[in-house]
C-alpha cells in the first residue's frame, strides 16, 4: 500500500475541511474523489491545489469501474468517507438523489473496497482502514428528558437524508462483521464553521441577516441541536482513523445543546456587533417563524464518552469562540459568497421558502 488516504467529498464542507487540516498537520498524501454536486466547490481546496500531496479526482461513488480503478493504481492505506447527499429539507423534497449517493454509492464503495482489500497483504490487510462518516440523526428524535444518544442507542432515522445514513451505516456494520473489512463508522452531531453550503440554519442566517432578508425559524424555534466546531471533528476523524478500533462506532459531539432560536439570536448579536450599518439593526427584527420542517426531529444530543475514554479527543473550541471566528469568515469570504450563492442556490431558495417568506 502507500501512504495515500482516498477521501470521498472532499469539495464539500466538512471534507474541505478535513482535507485542508490534514495537508496542514499529517504526512500521507491525499486524493480527493468528488462528483463535485452544487455541495462540492473546488474554490474551497485553492490553498492546496498545486500541494505536491494533494490529488482531486472528479467522480461519481456510484461508479465502480472509476472506485475501482482508483484503488489499483493509487493503492492507499484508508478510505475515509464523506460523500454523501446531505441536506434534510433537499431530502424532503426529492430523496432519489439521497438513496442512489448515500445507499448505493457507500455500497459501491465497501464493495470494491472490500476487493481491494482482499487481496493485499497479510500486513497491510491489518491495517488497512474505511473510515465511515455518518450523523446522529440516524438515531431520531428525544426529549427533554431523555439521555443523550450513545453508540448503543437503537437507530430510529425519521427523514429520508437520515434513513439512507443509517442504511449506510448497517452496510458499513455488515461488511465488518461478515467479511472482516476493518470499517470504523463516526456519527457527529451539526457541524458549523467555514466552508458550509449556506442551506444550512447557520451560513443562511448570517448571509440573510447581513442583507436584510427574513430569517426563517421552522416551527416555535424551540429544536434543539448540538453543535461542534467543524476543525474539531475533523480532528476527531482522525483520532479515530489512527487509533480507534476497527468494527467499532464513535459518536462524536461539542457538548453545545442549543435551541434554534438561540443560535439565531446569538448570531444577531453578533452581527449588531460587526455590522452595525446593515439594512436592518438590530438584526433579530428579521426573525420570521415559518412552517416547520415535515417530521422535524425535535432534539438531538450526544454521549462522547466512549470517544473521550478510548481516544482523548476533546473539542477545542467554545461555542462562542467557533461561532465569532465563523461569522468573521462568512464576512471576511464575500468572493466564495458570491460564487456560491448564484444559479441553483437561487432556485432553491425560491422552491424551498417560496410560500413562506
Ligand atoms: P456537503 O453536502 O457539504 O458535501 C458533500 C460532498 O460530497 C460534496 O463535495 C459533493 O460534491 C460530494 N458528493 C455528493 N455526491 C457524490 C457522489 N455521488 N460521488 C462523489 N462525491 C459526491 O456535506 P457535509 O456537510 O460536508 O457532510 C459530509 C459528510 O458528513 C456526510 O456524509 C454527512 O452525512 C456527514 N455529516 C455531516 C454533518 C453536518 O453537520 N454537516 C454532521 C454529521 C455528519
Ligand atoms: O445532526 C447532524 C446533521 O446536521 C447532519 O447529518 C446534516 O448533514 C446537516 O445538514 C445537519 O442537519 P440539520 O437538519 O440539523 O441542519 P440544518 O442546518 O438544515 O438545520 C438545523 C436546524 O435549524 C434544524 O432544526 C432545522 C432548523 N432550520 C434550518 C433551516 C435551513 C430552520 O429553522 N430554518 C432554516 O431555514
Amino acid at each position: 500500500m502507500e501512504d495515500l488516504i482516498l477521501v470521498t467529498g472532499g469539495a464539500g464542507f466538512i471534507g474541505s475541511n478535513f482535507v485542508l487540516q490534514w495537508i496542514a498537520e499529517e504526512s500521507s498524501r491525499v486524493l480527493n474523489l468528488d462528483k463535485l454536486t452544487y455541495a462540492g466547490n473546488l474554490h474551497n481546496l485553492h490553498s492546496v491545489e498545486s500541494h505536491p500531496r494533494y490529488y482531486f479526482q472528479q467522480g461519481d461513488i456510484v461508479d465502480r469501474d472509476l472506485v475501482r480503478t482508483l484503488l489499483e493504481r493509487e493503492r492507499p492505506r484508508a478510505i475515509v468517507h464523506f460523500a454523501a447527499e446531505s441536506h434534510v429539507d433537499r431530502s424532503i423534497h426529492g430523496p432519489d438523489d439521497f438513496i442512489r449517493t448515500n445507499v448505493n454509492g457507500t455500497f459501491s464503495l465497501l464493495e470494491e473496497a472490500r476487493a481491494y482489500w482482499s487481496a493485499l497483504a497479510e500486513s497491510d490487510r491489518q491495517s488497512f482502514r474505511f473510515l465511515h462518516v455518518s450523523t446522529d440523526e440516524v438515531y431520531g428524535s428525544l426529549s427533554p428528558s431523555d439521555p443523550a444518544f450513545c453508540e448503543t442507542t437503537p437507530y430510529a432515522p425519521n427523514s429520508p437524508y437520515s434513513a439512507s445514513k443509517a442504511a449506510s451505516d448497517h452496510l458499513a456494520r455488515a461488511y465488518y462483521h461478515t467479511y472482516k473489512l476493518p470499517v470504523l463508522t463516526t456519527n457527529c452531531s451539526n457541524n458549523y464553521g467555514p466552508y458550509q453550503f449556506p442551506e444550512k440554519l447557520i451560513p443562511l442566517m448570517i448571509l440573510n441577516a447581513c442583507q436584510g432578508k427574513a430569517l426563517p425559524v421552522y416551527g416555535d424555534g424551540q429544536n434543539v441541536r448540538d453543535w461542534l466546531f467543524v476543525e474539531d471533528h475533523c480532528r476527531a476523524i482522525r483520532s479515530v482513523l489512527a487509533s480507534g478500533r476497527a468494527g467499532e462506532c464513535y459518536c462524536i459531539g461539542g457538548a453545545n445543546e442549543q435551541k434554534n432560536l438561540y443560535i439565531v439570536e446569538a448570531l444577531c448579536r453578533l452581527l449588531d456587533e460587526l455590522r452595525p450599518n446593515d439594512p436592518v439593526v438590530p438584526h433579530s427584527q428579521l426573525v420570521t417563524f415559518v412552517k416547520d420542517r415535515p417530521g422535524h426531529d425535535r432534539r438531538y444530543a450526544m454521549d462522547t464518552r466512549k470517544i473521550a475514554g478510548e481516544l482523548n479527543w476533546h473539542p477545542v473550541e467554545t461555542f462562542e469562540s467557533g461561532i465569532r471566528k465563523t461569522v468573521r469568515w462568512y464576512l471576511e469570504h464575500e468572493d466564495w459568497v458570491q460564487d456560491v450563492t448564484s444559479g441553483s442556490y437561487r432556485q432553491w431558495m425560491a422552491k424551498h421558502y417560496a410560500t413562506e417568506l
